[in-house]
């Protein structure tokens, strides 16, 4: 199927900018078609929306169901918008390392749709690379053994009590005793959408494979970590007032770049719930 209603143009390894649409108002046959290039891309760009909360709530919802954030701050009288903030006196960022929201659920979240209302001139880029691309460049020696393999996954060392950055992140993340989760999912999952296989691991919240130790884990992960990352599956998005971006968690990692100390960075994410993932 192509598409009649919108334009999308793809941005590289991963991530499709589309244009033709505002997100405040348009049809279901525009939805589907948005739908088709979310399979295809894993992350739509979006440029020169305007949007209010109610708009970026109305939008999220055409997709699923929201999942209300336990540890980000909420923009105020919005609990369902998780407010991803920088001011200018703090060093830390938010999502300052490659990751995957959400991997720590039993039911890990679809994605998020990250809008932005007060971005840097120059820096503050969010960096994707796409998973699936990354496991269909590995040997198949290795897609063997992966295929074995389940990974276990935490939101404790990240968001629970003494997390490193717990002071830092003081007054942006919070509700530390709610960080009981761990996880388990195959290494290797077969995308609910595409049905592409993706790797299903990420360094913000894996911590090892089922039946291994750490150490015996750490070497294969750091293997699968540097090969995920590589340029060739990824993809740097600049961000202007107004853009949005819409990203698949199962299929594509992402990474905020932290390179605009002494500058005010604001954006709204809503987090859309998932589905089981599986093999
Ligand atoms: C996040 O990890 O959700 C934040 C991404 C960003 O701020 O670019």
């Amino acid at each position: 199927m192509g598409y009649d209603k919108i334009d999308v143009t793809p941005a590289g390894p991963v991530g499709a900018f589309v244009s033709g649409v505002d997100l405040s108002d348009f049809d279901n046959t525009t939805l589907d078609e948005l739908r088709q290039a979310f399979s295809e891309h894993s992350v739509l760009f979006f440029r020169n929306q305007n949007l209010t909360p109610e708009d970026h709530i109305a939008f999220a919802e055409r997709w699923g169901d929201i999942n209300v954030n336990r540890f980000f701050a909420a923009v105020d009288g919005y609990p369902q918008i998780a407010q991803v903030l920088k001011e200018p006196d703090q060093k830390i960022n938010i999502g300052g390392g490659w990751h995957t929201d959400h991997s720590y659920d039993q039911i890990p979240a679809l994605g998020s749709m990250l809008y932005a209302r007060e971005v840097p001139a120059v820096g503050g880029d969010t960096l994707y690379a796409s998973t699936c691309a990354a496991y269909d460049t590995l040997s198949d020696g290795l897609k063997e053994t992966l295929s074995g393999l389940t990974a276990i996954h935490s939101s404790r060392h990240v968001f629970g009590r003494n997390a490193e950055r717990e002071e830092a992140m003081s007054g942006r993340i919070g509700n530390p005793d709610a960080a009981t989760q761990d996880a388990e999912h195959p290494a290797v999952i077969t995308h609910p959408l595409s049905g592409r296989k993706s790797l299903y691991v990420n360094p913000g919240f894996t911590l090892r494979f089922k039946g291994w130790t750490d150490e015996e884990s750490a070497p294969l992960l750091q293997y699968l970590y540097q090969h995920i990352g590589q340029p060739e599956h990824t993809y740097r998005f600049s961000w202007e007032k107004g853009s949005l971006a819409f990203w698949d968690n199962r299929a594509t990692w992402h990474w905020a770049v932290n390179d605009y100390h002494g500058k005010r960075r604001l954006l709204h994410r809503i987090t859309l719930e998932g589905e089981p993932v599986a093999a």
